[in-house]
């Protein structure tokens, strides 16, 4: 079965069985990667555009990277040179971009929404949102339960600790919606100035105690501290903030032996975790990255062959 929506806009647009459908479909993607010739033709003859309107590094070459891999087209703009550098609008970029008939559009953009608004004025394209504002990053949600499901086999009952930045974080949200819809336990943790008031309607414990979060944890996932989106000073010092919130070879003495370490990226090295823990044996920071290649390609996939029933 191939997912219901047209677009992938948010971790609600999915139920429980379509997010076990993406990892499953995934997992059985993941061969094509380890092949001497990485690409099977399932998506000859689609294309794909990515509109970054703000940098990336992992999920922009990760969505490329995906769709050659499906043997679809890939193209990339490079917002600073588009005529949004001239003042052109979403609306009117999303317009002509439809005109060039494309399958997929996959943005990420600085304000909360702007795939949901793309989605409404582009009537044949399927959106993905790659990270809007603060709001939502729900491949990266997925790419994260994939690893998860990886060294820890299931997520019902799985106890989670996110631990950094919450506020300004679109993977924090992303996470707690997809994590709590899977049945695992999520406890935030944060300085009182980087955990929103929303998050306790969410379900999820709240802490400011880093040991507190550390302790029963099966997974740990630090948040880089998004210095530009931070308005304010949210804390005294980043020496401050790191004997409070980074993770240090110390601190993890509170957590269980076989915990593991996730961590979106990009990194502050030595802000919110130490680079020997982030290159350590508890890391699984960069088999999240190979693993965003694989839930690129299941969503391409499903996304364009519910499209295809559907036309
Ligand atoms: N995790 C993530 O979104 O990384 P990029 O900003 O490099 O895409």
């Amino acid at each position: 079965m191939p997912l219901r929506g047209k677009h992938l806009l948010s971790i609600n647009d999915l139920t429980v069985e379509e997010v076990d459908l993406i990892l499953r479909t995934a997992s059985s993607f993941r061969e094509i990667s380890t092949r001497p010739i990485k690409k099977i033709p399932t998506l000859r003859g689609k294309s794909i555009i990515n509109l970054f309107y703000e940098p990336s590094t992992r999920t922009r070459s990760s969505f490329e990277i995906a769709a050659k891999r499906l043997s679809a087209d890939a193209l990339n703009i490079n917002v600073s040179h588009s005529s949004a550098s001239k003042g052109e609008s979403l609306i009117d970029t999303g317009r002509n971009l439809q005109s060039l008939n494309p399958d997929v559009i996959v943005i990420r953009h600085s304000s909360a929404g702007a795939p949901q608004l793309l989605a409404q004025h582009c009537q044949y394209a399927s959106i993905i949102n790659a990270g809007d504002g603060m709001h939502e990053h729900p491949t990266q949600a997925l790419l994260d339960a994939l690893t998860i499901v990886d060294h820890k086999k299931q997520l019902v009952g799985l106890r989670v600790a996110i631990i950094g930045d919450i506020t300004h974080s679109r993977v924090a949200r992303s996470n707690v919606l997809l994590l709590k819809k899977m049945g695992a336990e999520i406890c935030v943790c944060g300085p009182p100035t980087l955990i929103p008031m929303e998050y306790e309607q969410y379900g999820v414990t709240v802490t400011h105690e880093l040991r507190e979060a550390l302790e029963d944890s099966d997974v740990i996932m630090m948040l880089r501290v998004q210095r530009e989106r931070q308005k304010e000073v949210a804390y005294p010092s980043v020496k401050e903030y790191f004997m409070l919130y980074g993770l240090n070879k110390e601190k993890m003495r509170w957590a269980k032996p076989n915990t593991i370490i996730m961590h979106p990226g990009p990194i502050n090295q030595g802000v919110e975790i130490d680079p020997e823990l982030a290159e350590g044996k508890h890391s699984v920071i960069l088999q999240q990255v190979t693993n965003g290649v694989s839930i690129r390609m299941a969503v391409l996939y499903l996304l364009l062959a519910g499209n295809e029933e559907t036309d």
